[in-house]
C-alpha cells in the first residue's frame, strides 16, 4: 500500500508518500479501507520528535482517519466488512483500575495512534475494533475524518472537565484552529456565551458564524483588556487555551473571580510565566484535559453526524501532499481542519 512516512525526525522534507508494508490484522483488528485522513497539530509535534516517545521508523503519522472495513479478525464482534467507520485514536491496555472505571484516558499507558504508534495516513489501516467507531450513512468521508479528534477532545474540556453550565461566560483561544473551532460549537452548544480569539478578521468571521458572540483579533487588541471591557470589569468563567506559553498569563488575567482555565495544549511552549498570586486570591482553577473516553467521543460525534456540530474544512489534498498539509498547520493558514485523502482515492 502506500502511506504518509518518515524515516527519521526533522522539517517537512522528512515526509514522503509511498510504498509501505501492507497492515497485518490481528484478531481483534479491523482492516479500514481508508477514505480520507485529517491533520491535527499532534502531526507536526509526532514529525519534529517528542521527548521520551521512541517510534519504530519508518514511521505512518495520523491520528484521524475514516473509511470502509475491508476484513475484520476473528475475535470481532462490531464490526463487519463493508461498515463505515472512523478512528478513535485514545489507546490503553484496558488492564488497570482507570480503564475498568471507564476511563482509559488516566490509564498508565494510555497512548494515541499516529503519536506514539504507527497511525493511519495511509490507503489502509489494521486497527483494534475498540478504536474504531460507526460512521452513518449520508456523512461524508471529509466530515468522518475531521471531526474525531477536535471533538471529543473539545467535548470532554468544556463539558466534563470544565463542568460548563449554560449562561457561563467561556473564552476560547486559537478559535481557527481544530480544537479552538470545536470548541467554540462545544461551548455555544452549552448554552455558554462565548468569546473568541483568532489572527485575523476572516477567521473571526467563521468564529461567529460558528457560534462566537464577541470575537477578538488578538493581533490588534490585547485579549485580556478587551475581555475586561467586555464584561464590565468581572472576567470570563472559563478560558480555553491550547496555545500555551504565549497566552497563559492573558488567559489568567481574562478569568472572573472563582474562574476555571482550562488546558489541553501549549502550542507556544510549556513553561510559561504563571501568577500564583493571582490564582489564590481570585481562587482560580487550573485543569487539564487529554482526549476523552470512548463514551465522550461518541457523544460528541453522534451531535456531528446529526448535524449540529460541523467541522470546517480549509483545504482538502492529496495524500501525496502531506508536506504542503503539514505547511498549513504550520504557517496557520486557514480555519478549521486539513484534509488529506489517498491518491488513489482521488
Ligand atoms: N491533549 C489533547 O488531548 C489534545 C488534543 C488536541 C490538540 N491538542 C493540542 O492543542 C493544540 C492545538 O491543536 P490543533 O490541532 O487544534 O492545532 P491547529 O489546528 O494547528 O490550531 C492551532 C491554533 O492556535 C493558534 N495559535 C496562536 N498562536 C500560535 C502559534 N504561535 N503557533 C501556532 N498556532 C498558534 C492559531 O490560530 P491563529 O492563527 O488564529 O492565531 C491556530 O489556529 C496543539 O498544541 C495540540 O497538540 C491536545
Amino acid at each position: 500500500m502506500k502511506a504518509v512516512q518518515f524515516k527519521s525526525h526533522g522539517d517537512r522534507d522528512v515526509l514522503e508518500y509511498s510504498e509501505f508494508s501492507d497492515p497485518d490484522v490481528d484478531r481483534d483488528e479491523v482492516l479500514v479501507d481508508v477514505k480520507a485522513g485529517a491533520l491535527n497539530h499532534l502531526d507536526i509535534w509526532t514529525r519534529r520528535g517528542l521527548p521520551g516517545i521512541d517510534l519504530d521508523m519508518p514511521h505512518i503519522p495520523g491520528s484521524d482517519a475514516a473509511g470502509v472495513v475491508e476484513e475484520v479478525g476473528e475475535d470481532v464482534t462490531r464490526f463487519e466488512p463493508g461498515d463505515r467507520v472512523c478512528v478513535i485514536a485514545g489507546k490503553s491496555s484496558g488492564n488497570d483500575e482507570f480503564s475498568r472505571k471507564g476511563d482509559p484516558t488516566l490509564a498508565p499507558d494510555f497512548h494515541i495512534i499516529g503519536e506514539h504508534v504507527r497511525g493511519v495516513h495511509s490507503e489502509y489501516a489494521a486497527l483494534p475494533e475498540a478504536n474504531l467507531a460507526p460512521v452513518p450513512e449520508g456523512v461524508d468521508w471529509e466530515t468522518a475524518a475531521a471531526a474525531p479528534l477536535v471533538f471529543q477532545t473539545a467535548w470532554r474540556m468544556l463539558r466534563d472537565r470544565g463542568d460548563l453550565k449554560a449562561g457561563e461566560s467561556v473564552l476560547v483561544l486559537g478559535a481557527s484552529g481544530g480544537v479552538g473551532h470545536a470548541a467554540v460549537q462545544v461551548a455555544d452548544h452549552a448554552g455558554a456565551e462565548v468569546f473568541a480569539t483568532a489572527s485575523s478578521e476572516e477567521k473571526l468571521s467563521y468564529a461567529e458564524e460558528l457560534g462566537a458572540d464577541h470575537t477578538i483579533n488578538y493581533e490588534e487588541e490585547d485579549f485580556a483588556s478587551e475581555i475586561r471591557d467586555l464584561t464590565d470589569g468581572r472576567g470570563v468563567d472559563m478560558v480555553v487555551d491550547h496555545v500555551g506559553a504565549q497566552t497563559w498569563q492573558s488567559s489568567l488575567k481574562s478569568l472572573a473571580k472563582g474562574g476555571r482555565v482550562v488546558t489541553c495544549g501549549a502550542t507556544t511552549g510549556g513553561n510559561p510565566e504563571t501568577d500564583i498570586n493571582r490564582i489564590f486570591w481570585n481562587q482560580l482553577s487550573v485543569i487539564g484535559s487529554t482526549m476523552a473516553t470512548p463514551g465522550q467521543a461518541e457523544e460528541a460525534l453522534e451531535l456531528v453526524w446529526d448535524g449540529t456540530f460541523e467541522p470546517r474544512i480549509r483545504e482538502t489534498l492529496p495524500m501525496s501532499e502531506a508536506s504542503r498539509a503539514h505547511e498549513l498547520l504550520e504557517n496557520r493558514e486557514g480555519f478549521g481542519k486539513v484534509v488529506v485523502i489517498p491518491d488513489s482515492e482521488q
